[in-house]
């Protein structure tokens, strides 16, 4: 399989529009030796067929089809490579590229939780104000771990696990979480037997979880933050980064430790990446750490061939 890696920034992007972060202003005079990102999606196709999977659909959708030119095979007077979309959760920075695909001629091939699906009907009604443009052909992913497959989408299997993160800010569970809020992906390709893990948010790693980790060949996951109290310290927000459903990489617990205790083979990436995190600066000395640890942050336009 191939996985493109679309938008490997957090919500926001990287640089952030009003942000003067160290990060951001560094990155946008020139000062810091760290590469411009777009928000958190990637493309996942078979190792038999160009069309595929588009895993969340972030604010940035059209800006990251136009610099993919396999996005857009170009087969017929109206033509894309994405054979559908599969929703991680319903937060801003996954969901809101839905309205960007208004134009399609047949509705919108969508696979979500049962509580993103409402989240997306009434907090934040996408899938209801795309009923009066190309629609939504909605299926449930269940969580009970079962394969589902994306028609179109040749060689590829997939199985949803709930995972402990947060809902968007504007959902009714945001503070009292319900399984299906927010999922990974195991991403398998049929043909030829390899497999990624994938969970821009997550908050907890369990034994159950991490067996699963165990089994990919790749895992993509939470890269936003590198201390539990980023955010609080640069004076930006009130929470932790745990507060909002993100395990730190930093620290006791956090997301290196438990990618150190990975099998040597498996590939480890950070993604989702938060414009304060001192890892998008290529000479800091947590990028080294994660060099290191051989842990690779994703950049927009990689991909990674399994
Ligand atoms: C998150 O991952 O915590 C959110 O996407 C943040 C946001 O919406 O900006
Ligand atoms: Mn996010
Ligand atoms: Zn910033």
């Amino acid at each position: 399989m191939r996985i493109t890696i679309l938008g490997s920034a957090a919500g926001g992007g990287f640089p952030q529009w009003n942000c003067n972060c160290r990060n951001c202003a560094g990155q946008r005079d020139g000062s810091l030796r760290a590469k411009a990102r777009t928000q958190s999606s990637i493309f996942v196709s078979g190792s038999t067929s160009a069309d595929g999977v588009l895993f969340n659909a972030s604010p940035d959708i059209l800006e990251q089809i136009r610099s993919h030119p396999a996005l857009q095979p170009g087969r017929a007077v109206r033509d894309t490579a994405i054979a559908g979309v599969v929703l991680m959760d319903g937060q801003i920075d996954h969901a809101t590229g839905l309205f960007m695909l208004r134009e399609r001629g047949r509705p919108l091939p969508l696979w979500c939780t049962d509580p993103v699906e409402e989240d997306l009907s009434t907090g934040n009604p996408v899938l209801k104000v795309l009923g009066h443009y190309c629609g939504v052909d909605r299926h449930r992913i269940a969580l009970d771990g079962a394969a589902f497959e994306v028609p179109g989408a040749a060689d590829l299997s997939f199985r949803a696990v709930p995972l402990s993160s947060k809902a968007a800010p504007y959902s009714p569970h945001r503070e009292a979480p319900v399984p299906g809020d927010n999922i990974g992906m195991l991403i398998s390709d049929r043909r030829s037997g390899r497999s990624a893990f994938y969970a821009p948010g997550l908050g907890e790693i369990t034994p159950a979880l991490f067996d699963l980790m165990c089994g990919a060949d790749a895992v993509l996951v939470d890269g936003t933050f590198w201390t539990d109290d980023e955010m609080i310290r640069l004076g930006l927000s009130k929470k932790t980064a745990r507060d909002i459903g993100h395990l730190p990489q930093s620290g006791a617990g956090g997301m290196i430790e438990w990618l150190d205790k990975l099998p040597a083979s498996t590939r480890r990436l950070l993604i989702h990446i938060n414009n304060t995190n001192p890892i998008l600066d290529e000479d800091s000395p947590e990028r080294a750490l994660l060099t290191q640890h051989r842990i690779e942050p994703c950049e927009d336009r990689m991909t990674l061939d399994l």
